[in-house]
């Protein structure tokens, strides 16, 4: 993967600062969004040879489209985009505020399709692109609190496996990796009762770890995919066996 350059959004912190690190060691040039940790992005930035740090707004639809044209622009050229960047908010549905419905659609989903979009363009030209779009568990399996953010992820799937049919003639795969409950600042948030109960429907008997991700994502980015597109990696320590 030497030379091919790899957009991960949200890579300041958790998932995404995993994943970039993951990608940089398989060899790829990586550009790390951040929105406001900008010293976290540089810190994560001086853990990859040759990465470096691009901030955006991605709750702005101006802003998703000039860091895709600045990315290419200035790390000539992008092969991979991996939609990582969201924000958790949660509230049961008779409190829940519209909002907040819109900050999570805009940040979680719309984003997607404009990052998706704007990538498309060089991705067409150059015969080659990965887009690999963060989703979650609960997206499939809902989640009581979670009905806003449940369908900005649900979103996410019906949306991926409708480019990976659009884009495939074009040597472009389109794929998902949903993860189940992962330590990062957006679970540390949850009360303690909260996580013990989501551990009991864990299989696996723990808590994911960002390198869990990073590793589906490594995977679908590499040549090791060529033949998966419109599909959903879970990564979720057994969740769905229950
Ligand atoms: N953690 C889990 O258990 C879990 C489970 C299922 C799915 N996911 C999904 O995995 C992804 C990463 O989750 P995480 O737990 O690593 O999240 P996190 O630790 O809360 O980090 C969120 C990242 O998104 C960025 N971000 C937030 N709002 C943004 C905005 N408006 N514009 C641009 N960037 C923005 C943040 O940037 P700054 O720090 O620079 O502000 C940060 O880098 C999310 O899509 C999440 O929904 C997570």
């Amino acid at each position: 993967m030497t030379g091919k350059v790899a957009l991960v959004t949200g890579a300041s912190r958790g998932i995404g600062a995993a994943c970039a690190i993951a990608l940089g060691n398989a060899g790829f040039k990586v550009a790390v969004h951040y929105r406001g940790n900008e010293d976290k992005a540089l810190a994560v930035c001086a853990a990859i040879p040759g990465a470096r740090a691009f901030r955006a707004d991605l709750s702005d639809a101006a802003a998703c489209q000039g860091l895709i044209k600045t990315v290419a622009a200035e790390m000539g050229g992008l092969h991979v985009l991996v939609n990582n960047a969201g924000v958790a908010i949660d509230q049961i549905l008779p409190m829940a505020k519209p909002d907040d419905f819109d900050t999570l659609i805009n940040t979680n989903l719309k984003s997607v399709f404009l990052l998706s979009k704007f990538a498309a363009r060089p991705m067409i030209r150059q015969k080659w692109g990965r887009i690999i779009n963060l989703a979650s568990v609960v997206g499939f399996t809902g989640n009581p609190g979670q009905s806003m953010y449940a369908a900005t992820k649900a979103g996410i799937v019906g949306f991926t496996k409708s480019i990976a049919a659009e884009l495939a003639p074009f040597g472009i795969l389109a794929n998902c990796v949903a993860p189940g409950f992962i330590e990062t600042d957006m679970t540390g948030a949850l009360p303690e009762p909260v996580k013990e109960a989501m551990l009991g429907r864990i299989p696996l008997k723990r808590f994911g770890a960002v390198e869990d991700i990073a590793g589906a994502v490594e995977f679908l980015a590499s040549e090791k995919s060529s033949y998966i597109t419109g599909s959903t990696i879970h990564v979720n320590g057994g969740m769905f066996t229950n």
